[in-house]
């Protein structure tokens, strides 16, 4: 709820970027995504509201602005998109005619020290509000989650989304996080994204119940998820519990 459009864990992510190319206006920001990427649908927003040039590298070189309403919004928003073949995209090379400009690179999905580093704020918001045991969270690269374990310094469920265990691994290496990330890789329904009935009515029941907008990817996966660990008793009795939603919910196709 901290914005309709930079959502749930967006702005932490990249509010620290933020502050870097405003030092240097000259700077623009390039990051990657996917084709419904919401990291790169918010910094699209970020950059046209602070007024700091972005661009997109998007995977995949058949698409274009107009291949779906959140590229089209992106580009109005005065990201430049770079459609990249997957090989190139994979092995993450920047485009020629924008790799000498001055520019500031976030990984995909804001994943860096820069990125975790925002998270730290999180610390006093949740604190003033609440004392929890446990705190659970979807996991894309992880930003989020080691970032959320190293500065609450509480238990930290990690709700894996897609198929990549051994690079959350390493990501959680560089960083020293006492034990307190836990990663559950038994809610992936596959792979990344890919549909699933059963999620879909757990998302229309649970906004029924709750009057909480959550989708599919990332949200529907967690919550699925913690709700089938309670019902599995995995916390012990009377924890007290916190489920982040990270935000995601785009309102136009
Ligand atoms: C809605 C939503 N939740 C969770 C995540 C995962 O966050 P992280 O990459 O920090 O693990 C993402 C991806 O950025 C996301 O868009």
């Amino acid at each position: 709820m901290i914005h309709p459009i930079i959502s749930g864990n967006k702005w932490r992510k990249l509010k620290e970027y933020i502050g870097l190319a405003q030092i240097n206006t000259s700077n623009s920001i390039i990051s990657f995504g996917g084709a419904y990427s919401n990291h790169l649908y918010a910094l699209a927003y970020v950059g046209n509201q602070f007024n700091i040039k972005t661009k997109g590298i998007i995977r995949g070189n058949e698409l274009t602005i107009n291949s779906n309403s959140y590229l089209k919004q992106m580009s109005e928003w005065g990201m430049d998109l770079h459609f990249l073949d997957r090989e190139s995209y994979r092995k993450k090379i920047i485009p020629v005619e924008i790799a000498k400009e001055n520019v500031i690179v976030i990984p995909e999905g804001g994943f860096s020290k820069v990125g975790v580093s925002g998270l730290e704020s999180f610390k006093n918001e949740l604190n003033e509000q609440i004392k929890a045991d446990y705190i659970i969270m979807a996991v894309g690269t992880g930003t989020t989650a080691i970032g959320i374990s190293k500065f609450l310094k509480i238990k930290t469920i990690g709700i894996l989304t897609l198929q990549n265990l051994n690079e959350i691994e390493n990501n959680c290496q560089e960083f020293e996080l006492e034990d307190l990330l836990e990663i559950n890789a038994n809610y992936i329904f596959g792979k990344y994204a890919k549909g699933s009935q059963v999620l879909n009515e757990f998302c229309d029941t649970f906004y029924k119940k709750h009057q909480i907008l959550i989708e599919p990817t990332y949200t529907g996966r967690m919550f699925y998820g913690l709700y089938d660990l309670i019902k599995n008793n995995y916390f012990p009795k009377n924890s007290k519990l916190i489920a982040l939603h990270t935000g995601g919910i785009k309102l136009s196709d």
